[in-house]
């Protein structure tokens, strides 16, 4: 029986475990307060650059940032594009050079997903000058659901969406959550999309589908289970990791398949994801305020991240490029060092790109651009770090404050 918001990290506040924990809990700090790291100090580390929602935007810059931030494993949580499968191409493209993990988004299957989309589809053709294109190939439900098999053949095993991966001398193995989940509860919408592309007919065969992905490996890596919506079971605040915030009421917009999933792996023999990466519920709320983007789970020191910072690409100096000057923009990465059983930290990272018009007056490189990309420490921002054995102090963004957390060993 699926439960509509769990019990991740939550216990009544009568339960004596509940005193207990909470006792061990250390006052705020600072809200000021930044916990930096020498990343030299770390290099036994397991490097996860993680991309949140791209939403579209990618570029050449971005392909030159990985080169500085080098990752061991580079994961992306889905939203890439609105069923943009020339971009998940070139996304796919950087298995060349990096162990790649995707799971895909609601906005990856624009046009596919739901009944609201496939007429989105429909009316777009009709307007479109390229209606021929569309005709040609049959219906728009064709072309569409064609664009979907392009996107997971490209993507190939790297997409983990309801599987299981692992890499050569990476020390962590990966598992998919449900792919192209658009949140809360409801299957009746999606329920043709997931016969269609997966046989899978119900929230609760979604949920034994992660199961069994979660359970692949023999447990002897730390997991990092990535999802593009996080689980249910984060709180029911519209400021909390998976909460919904675009519509009343507020509540959990987690996926109780993920929350099923990741509990009956714990409760019925012990295995519990070292990590869970997620995107889709956007750090900046939709009337003011922010979310919060980190948690831990108190039993089994689990760390769930939001990697959905939006735009991930930000203009520096209010200057977008204007022809003749320099473009400054920074992009976010979510950067996560796991240890050989835990994360031991978490980090914004902005690299910056400039961009800049080459001297008109030099005729072999008038018109062409010189970028610099660059990565300062103070362009980093931390957002977890493991403190002890058993404790983390994690940053609440809605709040602005810092808070330790004891977990259970
Ligand atoms: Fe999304």
């Amino acid at each position: 029986m699926l439960k509509g918001a769990g019990q991740i990290g939550r216990l009544l506040p009568t339960h004596p475990r509940y005193r207990a924990l909470h006792s061990k809990l250390v006052p705020a700090r600072n809200a000021q307060t930044r916990v930096m790291t020498s990343l030299s100090s770390q290099r036994s580390l397991t490097n996860l650059i993680v991309v949140g929602d791209v939403h579209g935007l990618w570029d050449e810059s971005d392909v030159r940032a990985l080169e500085i931030l080098r990752p061991d494993a580079l994961v992306f949580v889905g939203d890439i594009g609105n069923q943009d499968v020339e971009l998940i191409e070139r996304v796919s493209a950087l298995k060349e050079s990096y162990n790649l993990v995707a799971v895909l988004g609601n906005h990856d299957a624009w046009y596919t997903l739901t009944e609201r989309g496939r007429k989105r589809a429909i009316k777009n053709a009709l307007q479109s000058s390229n209606l021929k294109h569309f005709t040609s190939l049959g219906d728009t439900g064709a072309y569409t659901k064609q664009q979907i098999l392009d996107m997971l053949e490209a993507l190939g095993e790297a997409h983990v969406g309801y599987s299981n991966l692992a890499f050569d001398g990476v020390r962590a193995s990966f598992a998919g959550g449900r792919p192209f989940s658009k949140g809360g509860v409801q299957w009746s919408a999606v329920k043709d999309f997931y016969e269609t592309y997966y046989g899978v007919s119900s929230m609760e065969e979604s949920g034994e589908r992660i199961l069994d992905a979660l359970m692949a490996d023999g447990g002897a890596m730390p997991l990092v289970v990535v999802a593009h919506n996080g689980p249910s079971g984060l709180g029911s605040h519209k400021h909390d990791p998976c909460g919904v915030d675009f519509m009343e009421p507020e509540d959990d917009f987690g996926d109780p398949d993920l929350e099923e999933a990741l509990e009956t792996a714990y409760m019925s023999c012990g295995r519990h994801a070292a990590l869970v990466l997620f995107g889709h519920m956007h750090h900046r709320l939709k009337y003011g305020g922010l979310r919060n983007m980190v948690s831990v789970d108190e039993r089994m020191g689990a760390v769930y991240l939001n990697a959905a910072v939006v735009p991930r690409v930000v203009h520096v100096d209010g200057n977008e490029g204007e022809a003749g000057k320099r473009k400054r923009t920074k992009r976010h990465f979510l950067r996560v060092l796991v240890g050989k059983e835990r994360v031991e930290r978490a980090e914004n990272v902005w690299v910056e790109v400039t961009e800049d018009q080459a001297d008109e007056g030099c005729p072999d490189r008038a018109g062409s651009m010189l970028e610099t990309v660059s990565l300062a420490e103070e362009d980093t921002e931390c957002i977890l770090e493991r403190i002890s054995d058993n404790q983390y102090r994690i940053f609440k963004a809605h709040t602005n404050e810092w808070i330790d957390i004891t977990f259970d060993h």
